[in-house]
């Protein structure tokens, strides 16, 4: 039996997804796998078991990377699985910031039992009015799957829209749209931009990007989007940038003491990928990264380890080795199955930063001794027999 734990609440339909083979009601303690929405990991300890964990969503700021690859840990996300509906909470946004809409809203409640409701909304109604996005100037800093389908649907919206990614993929740039205008220096979008959305991973160089310094170089009256992560914005200096009016609006999905009553900013409870669509599609990748790491020894979207795939095992054996990306590792190993007479029909070793993973194919299944010998190599970390 594998035992899954589930940290968070994680779609049915994603769970349905497991076999007989499966215990979806393990404790974190004895879990094989674990799948986790927004459960804050850093401080815990993992269970001798772990193998995986799958994150539903994009962001893993969340889960101690670092720690869990140097534990033969490998961490999964969902990439794209939740871009539609973060796009449509973007697109929200920038429509809930060109007008006073929310205002608006809650001036018809302190009306809502008046007579002359009708007539007063007439009367007040300028007070909320504001600009269309259509011809505006949108900033996209980021062209990851969300990036690249919120810069497609405001060209279709009729925006002008900036692209900035210095790391884009070959998939997105042949996903955006030919309305997008790259752009090389983020200063550029800072310069030009009615309306800025940052969509890029919370990491140690994108950490509060969006400072003082941006805003100074910012068109007076810009929009800031923010639907990826708090901390890419230093929200005390933005709070600075509404007050003296520098920033006309922070549309944010990340509530904290900080944001929630500063003036000028629209506040969303962190919905972007609350639709049913998306946590469904969440659920299905992560449980299906899962189970092909478990079942096959196959990595797809890891964020610590690389991609590293062989598809379903027609040999005999299959072993799967977590390592460190140091020189002589695979040679030790094969060597190991030289001595021992075992013929490697395929393998696969890829690396990624400080870790390696790599997977043989062989004739013959091996024994315990022959795992024991591999995982007492130096920079070896994990070894599993996948078959
Ligand atoms: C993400 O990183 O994709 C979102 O934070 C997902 C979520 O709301 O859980």
């Amino acid at each position: 039996m594998i035992n899954i734990n589930c940290l968070d609440k994680i779609a049915a339909i994603g769970l349905d997804g497991l076999t007989a083979d499966y215990n979806k009601a393990a404790s974190f303690e004895e879990a094989d796998a674990v799948l986790v929405r927004s459960a804050k990991m850093h401080d815990m300890e993992f269970g001798a078991n772990l193998k995986a964990i799958a994150r539903a969503g994009a962001g893993v700021n969340n889960i101690p990377l670092d720690k869990c690859a140097e534990e033969g840990i490998v961490v999964f996300n969902t990439p794209g699985a939740n871009a539609n509906g973060v796009k449509e909470m973007v697109i929200a946004g920038l429509l809930l910031a060109s007008r006073d809409i929310v205002g608006g809203i809650n001036w018809v409640q302190t009306v809502k039992d008046d007579e002359n409701i009708a007539a007063l909304a007439e009367k007040t109604k300028s007070k909320f009015g504001g600009t269309e996005i259509k011809g505006k100037k949108l900033g996209v800093i980021g062209l990851g799957a969300i990036g690249v389908i919120v810069a497609n649907a405001a060209v279709s919206l009729g925006m002008e829209v900036y692209g900035y990614d210095p790391f884009i993929s070959v998939k997105s740039a042949w996903s955006l749209s030919r309305g997008v205008k790259h752009i090389s220096a983020v200063e550029d979008i800072y310069k030009n931009c009615d309306f800025i959305t940052v969509h890029v991973p919370l990491m140690d160089s994108t950490k509060e990007n969006i400072n003082k310094e941006a805003f100074a170089m910012m068109k007076d009256g810009v929009v800031i989007l923010n639907f990826a992560r708090d901390l890419l914005v230093n929200e005390v200096e933005i709070g600075e940038a509404l007050a003296s009016g520098k920033v006309k609006r922070y549309v944010t999905d990340f509530p904290n003491t900080t944001t929630a009553g500063m003036p000028g900013t629209i506040v969303v409870p962190h919905l972007g990928a609350s639709t049913e669509e998306s946590e469904d599609n969440c659920a299905i990748m992560a449980v299906q990264e899962i189970r092909d790491y478990i079942e096959n020894g196959n990595i797809n979207n890891s964020v610590n380890y690389p991609s590293c795939d062989m598809g379903i095992c027609e040999k005999a054996g299959r072993i799967a080795v977590n390592h460190k990306n140091v020189p002589a590792v695979i040679s030790k190993i094969t060597s190991i199955f030289g001595q021992t007479a075992i013929n490697i029909s395929d393998m696969m070793n890829k690396s990624k930063n400080n870790y390696a993973y790599s997977l043989f194919d062989l004739d013959k299944a091996i024994t315990d001794d022959i795992v024991k010998e591999i995982r007492a190599i130096e920079g070896v970390i994990k070894v599993r027999v996948i078959k």
